[in-house]
């Protein structure tokens, strides 16, 4: 029996296989990903040659840590491949991402990537997402009225539920990378996800919304019967 974290690395590793020497990769943030930034440092100290660009300062750190060669989108405005995680993922590989609350950065660099892979364990596969409270990303200016516009548009689109302010483990707003906030919303279920990220991706204080809809090319879903793969 493997554990969580033993079915993440495996998906990991199957993801490694696409990597090829001269490619620019977006790196993911997360648990998952963080097993494929660990097992590609390895694979450039034994004298791999690639250019990455990493979703977040956590991932920008480690990756650093192990000499991985990095850069930006300024710098390269296309990769060849991401490899991230996911929070959830349905049988049409429609994503909620936004967990670690690098969401905006994630979808700009998978969307700047030819191809985007999932990596993940079976635990996150679903037959309709929402089970994971879905994480908006809002500007801290006009945080309530913001939060009171998204609970209308989400009603109107099928979706109710509590909507909580991400906080930190003292109990302190969580703040993202780009400094903005983080709203988690409890939908339960999300029965038509296009029609609500059209209608809260539209509300100015939103500025990205985690769900990653006709983004991920493929998906390698590691279970304890064996490895999945998923295509778009
Ligand atoms: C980070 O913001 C998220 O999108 C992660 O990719 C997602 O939360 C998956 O994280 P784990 O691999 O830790 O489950």
């Amino acid at each position: 029996m493997l554990t969580a974290d033993q079915l993440k690395e495996k998906a990991a590793l199957r993801a490694l296989d696409l990597v090829r020497d001269g490619m620019r990769l977006g790196l993911g943030t997360g648990s998952t990903a963080e097993h494929f930034v660990k097992a590609l440092g390895a694979r450039v100290a034994a004298g791999l040659n690639v250019l990455c660009v990493p979703t977040s300062e956590a991932t920008r750190k480690l990756a650093e840590s192990l000499n991985i060669p990095l850069s930006t989108l300024d710098e390269i405005p296309q990769l060849d491949l991401t490899v991230d995680g996911a929070d959830e993922l349905d049988d049409q590989l429609r994503l909620i991402k936004g967990g670690g609350g690098a969401l905006l950065i994630e979808k700009i660099v998978a969307t700047a990537s030819k191809s985007m892979v999932v990596i993940a364990d079976d635990s996150k596969e679903v037959a309709q997402l929402g089970r994971f409270p879905l994480p908006v990303e809002v500007v801290p200016v006009g945080l309530r009225a913001t939060q009171a516009l998204i609970k209308g548009m989400a009603s109107e689109a099928g979706c109710d539920g509590e909507i909580k302010l991400r906080v930190g483990r003292g109990g302190e707003p969580f703040y993202t990378d780009q400094e903005n906030l983080i709203l988690d919303c409890h939908f339960g279920s999300i029965p038509e996800p296009e029609v609500l990220h059209f209608a809260i991706k539209r509300l100015p204080g939103v500025v990205e919304v985690g769900l990653f809809l006709g983004i991920a090319d493929a998906a390698f879903v590691a279970g304890q019967e064996g490895l999945k793969v998923l295509r778009s």
